[in-house]
């Protein structure tokens, strides 16, 4: 199959319509708009009145979305902000006591297609990585002036690279590394091509420093309270996850804000004072069916995860 560079599909759709259940007069929040696939199908299904407040860090993608969306007119506003602001965002522009506040983690198709983004090992460009460009260190930065112990910190922290000083030591001793191929070339001449691996070795140094540059695990921790707070009694937050180390942190606080007490096991008297504020919809997530795996390879290791405002 040809997958046209225009084209993102988004995940889960139909699973996480299903659980925002978006109705006329209802006020939601896409956090990450990417193409704008859920956005759309949201607003589409809480015609006439339905609002959406949509952000993405990456103004590109506003840019791309502000199209898509435009015949849906003032039901649509459109920011570009992390979601790591996201409770200040939303409140500036209304959307307090909101029905429903979606998370579709990572990245989109769009930044692996535009090379010069730097997300892609298979196409040569610059080391960028920012999911916002006009803040932050480039890939660049990190590789070429960080030491070889950070480095292979950031390898094993993000990527979850058993390897990871070998390439570390490699990147060190190459440098400066300025595109993409340069540095997949670095990691496959350090640690080999296995016959018959499913990934190619530079996905998972890749997929670490994209995490490390954009800080996405400390900006999903920061929003996921936030997130909370914006919902009004009956509200749904959900959340879709590509890999463990986000899902873990979304998993962990759902079960966390959906329990009376977290004081530490054996306590034998909460002190703690905590109150659930969430009920969980699903104990597991739900993961993409075979059909949908097919149609879109991407969405392989998708988790969807849902809790309701009690
Ligand atoms: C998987 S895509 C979303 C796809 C979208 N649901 C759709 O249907 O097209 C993830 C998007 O989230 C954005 N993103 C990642 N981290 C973000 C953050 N901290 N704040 C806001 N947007 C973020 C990325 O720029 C990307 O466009």
């Amino acid at each position: 199959m040809i997958v046209s560079s225009t084209i993102h599909l988004p995940v889960l759709l139909d699973e996480t319509l299903e659980v925002l259940a978006p109705h006329a007069d209802g006020r939601y929040i896409d956090a990450t708009l990417g193409g704008g696939g859920h956005a759309e199908a949201i607003l589409t299904a809480s015609s006439p009145s339905g609002q959406l407040l949509g952000l993405d860090t990456d103004p590109r993608a506003i840019q791309r979305v502000s199209d898509r969306l435009a015949r849906f007119g003032p039901r649509a506003t459109l920011v570009h902000a992390n979601f790591r602001q996201l409770e200040s965002v939303a409140r500036a522009h209304g959307f307090d006591e909101v029905d429903g506040i979606l998370f579709d983690l990572g990245v989109s198709s769009f930044h692996f297609d535009e090379a010069e983004q730097g997300f892609s090992f298979r196409k040569e460009g610059p080391l960028d990585m920012r999911l916002d460009p006009t803040t932050g260190l480039s890939a660049a930065d990190v590789v070429n002036t960080f030491d070889e112990e950070a480095l292979a910190d950031i390898l094993y922290r993000y990527g979850e690279e058993r390897r990871s000083r070998r390439i570390a030591r490699a990147i060190v001793a190459q440098r400066p590394i300025r595109t993409t191929t340069q540095l997949a070339e670095v990691v496959v001449r350090a640690v080999g091509r296995r016959p018959g691996a499913r990934l190619h070795p530079a996905t998972r140094t890749f997929q670490a420093l994209r995490i490390y540059i954009n800080d996405e695990l400390g900006a999903l921790e920061a929003a996921l309270p936030q997130a909370v707070s914006l919902l009004k009694p009956g509200g749904v937050l959900a959340v879709i996850t590509f890999h463990s180390l986000e899902d873990r942190i979304v998993k962990h606080f759902l079960r966390q804000e959906s329990r009376d007490c977290i004081c530490p096991p054996g306590t034998p008297i909460c002190t703690c004072g905590h109150k659930a504020q969430l009920e969980l919809i699903y104990r597991k997530g739900i993961t993409p069916s075979p059909d949908e795996i097919a149609r879109n390879p991407r969405s392989r290791s998708a988790r969807l995860r849902a809790a309701r405002k009690l």
